[in-house]
């Protein structure tokens, strides 16, 4: 495994299946943790207004997000409820934690991460692999295995969350994981004012998003040019300027990445969107 410093001083790795890191190293892993979800997804708001905040955390990786939200909620409100459920399909994922220094700041999260154990649990119609870490204010779940069944799952138990971290690999190499059709089903899981954060600024998702029903704001950049993205039924959000929606609208990467059945291979997924991107760009040359 690879360790990378990150320009915040904070540690993250590199995943070799997806030959990426699990963050952003120009912004900082602890940075892209606080300023492109947690903060985002309103936790410092939500913390001071309600008693119990639920939150999906897909692609729980290093735990960054999930001990960052932690963090800031029991800053705003010590007697907050945090309940928390992530999906992941790294088994392995815990023992990777193991080789990273985290922030100081993050030590008492960390721990509480690190005191969990596994067992097995019936969620919808599989029984998956989770791993559980809980104390007097916090419930931790990884819910081990594929993404879009697990979410999918989750639906059919009729579960909501007031915000959702939305944090795979980028969609060039996970590409399963950014289609309409999921997020659909993400919209399916969350209340009416609940906040979806993700760091893509991709055209193809910010589309998607749209066509599976939500609005979206952009959020200030950090370690790039680009905006980050959230989106939400009925939440206000930080403006989506007029250019950014004429681009939206009009370029052909808007095309959405499909995946009806939800267990398209990846690499199939991203040969189907390439060919109307394609297709696009030529009728757009064709009308120039
Ligand atoms: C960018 S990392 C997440 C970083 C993490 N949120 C953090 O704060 O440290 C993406 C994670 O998504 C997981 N992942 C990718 N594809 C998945 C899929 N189809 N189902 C479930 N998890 C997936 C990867 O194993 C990886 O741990």
């Amino acid at each position: 495994m690879i360790k990378i410093l990150t320009k915040d001083g904070t540690e993250t790795l590199l995943n070799e299946e997806f030959n990426e890191a699990y963050h952003s190293t120009k912004a900082g892993a602890y940075s892209e943790s606080l300023y492109k979800f947690v903060l985002p997804s309103r936790i410092d708001v939500m913390a001071k207004e309600k008693e119990e905040i639920r939150i999906l955390d897909v692609g729980f990786g290093l735990g960054y997000n999930v001990s960052v939200a932690i963090n800031v909620a029991k800053k705003e409100n010590p007697n907050i409820k945090v309940s928390i459920l992530s999906v992941e399909k790294d088994v392995d994922i815990l023992n990777k934690i193991t080789l990273i220094n985290y922030p100081d700041i993050l030590k008492e999260e960390y721990e509480f991460i690190l005191s969990g154990h596994f067992s097995s649990e019936k969620i919808g119609d599989s029984t998956y692999r989770v791993y559980k870490s809980t104390n007097k204010s916090v419930k931790l779940k990884v819910i081990f295995g594929e993404g879009r069944k697990i979410l999918q799952d989750f639906l059919k138990e009729r579960l909501k969350f007031d915000a959702v971290f939305y944090d795979a690999f980028s969609p060039k190499v996970n590409t399963e994981m950014w289609t309409v059709d999921i997020f659909r089903v993400v919209y399916g899981l969350m209340t009416e004012e609940a906040v979806l954060s993700t760091y893509s600024a991709a055209l193809s998702v910010r589309k998607g998003l749209i066509e599976a029903g939500f609005k979206i704001g952009l959020v200030e950049p950090l370690g790039r040019k680009s905006s980050s993205t959230v989106a939400s039924k009925k939440a206000e959000l930080p403006p989506l300027p007029e250019k950014e929606k004429s681009r939206i609208r009009s370029s052909p990467f808007s095309e959405v990445f499909r995946d009806k059945t939800l267990n398209k291979d990846r690499e199939e997924i991203w040969r189907d969107w390439e060919e109307r991107v394609n297709k696009r760009k030529l009728s757009v040359s064709k009308s120039l």
